[in-house]
């Protein structure tokens, strides 16, 4: 059945590139809410005859189209989807059939995933898609951020001799964090610390947090050919090759191992796609 509404394609709100961040409108087909008619507030009639009043769905809408502005989402991406992911690969189709899963089920507290792998095989569309997803349509608070970025702020806030830092404190403790380009810069000194106690906090509340990396994970220190990873399994774990760096070289071991706990690890070995596409 073709959409009612040709500009949302009848998901009522639409996403679009901002000046910095990816941002949604409610559509305009919502403009006269046929179910309270702008009053923001609804009838129930329940089953057994009693009848309630709340507050009507355009109004969460509306909420969740806030949430999405806050989302920080980078603007290109703004209307990347995990169902249009094409499948380029065996290890593409299982990143995506476990986004898919978490998308539809994944509740707050749940582990979220790691999506390790080489440029531009969609890393970032996955993530950006579920972020999407889970703020616009299941009404979850979330926050992307990436990793260099972050560190950037943050050592800009230090250098102005500012006190606490909003965006640490939101990072630390958003239900739902999206974190890019882990490992982009090998982190160091005070960047370590940041990063441990954004991380420790995040692990110690049990929230939901997603990571990408260009970086592959390597088993098991001083000669443990199992890696320590809680009884997760062995296909869990890319070992890079000899000469490369791993992640628990880039973050250390501290911040590796938690986000081990919190992320289940899946590699995605595809093309890249902007040299296919470019
Ligand atoms: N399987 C796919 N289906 C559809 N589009 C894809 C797929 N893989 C990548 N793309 C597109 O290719 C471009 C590059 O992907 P993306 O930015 O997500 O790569 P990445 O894995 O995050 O790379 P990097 O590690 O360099 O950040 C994006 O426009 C993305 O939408
Ligand atoms: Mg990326
Ligand atoms: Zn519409
Ligand atoms: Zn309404």
């Amino acid at each position: 059945m073709p959409a009612t509404c040709a500009l949302c394609d009848d998901l009522r709100y639409r996403t679009r590139a901002g000046a910095r961040w990816a941002e949604a409108v409610v559509c305009s087909c919502q403009d006269a809410c046929k179910e309270c008619g702008g009053t923001g507030r609804q009838r129930f009639d329940r089953p057994d005859g009693r009848v309630e009043f709340g507050t009507c769905s355009c109004r969460h809408l509306a909420a969740r189209v806030q949430h999405f502005n806050r989302a920080h989402l980078p603007a290109t991406y703004h209307s990347k989807r995990v169902e249009r992911f094409d499948l380029a690969d065996a290890t593409a189709a299982e990143a995506r059939k476990a986004v898919l899963e978490f998308q539809a089920r994944g509740k707050l507290g749940d582990r979220g995933l790691m999506l390790i792998g080489p440029p531009g095989v969609g890393k970032t569309h996955l993530l950006c898609g579920l972020l999407r997803f889970l703020v616009l349509e299941r009404g979850m608070t979330a926050r992307y951020v990436d990793s260099f970025q972050l560190l950037e702020e943050l050592r800009q806030h230090f250098e102005l001799g500012k006190g606490a830092s909003k965006l640490r404190e939101e990072v630390a403790s958003v239900p739902v964090l999206g974190l890019d380009e882990l490992g982009k810069t090998r982190a160091t000194g005070w960047q370590i610390e940041v990063l441990d106690q954004i991380v420790s906090r995040r692990y110690d509340g049990g929230l939901t947090t997603f990571v990408v990396t260009n970086y592959r994970i390597r088993p098991g220190e001083g000669g443990d050919p199992e890696p320590q990873l809680g009884g997760r399994r062995r296909a869990e774990v890319v070992a890079p090759k000899a000469a490369e760096e791993s992640l628990q070289d880039r973050v250390g071991q501290r911040i590796f191992s938690r986000l081990v706990a919190m992320c289940r690890p899946m590699e995605i070995v595809a093309p890249d796609r902007r040299l296919k596409d470019g």
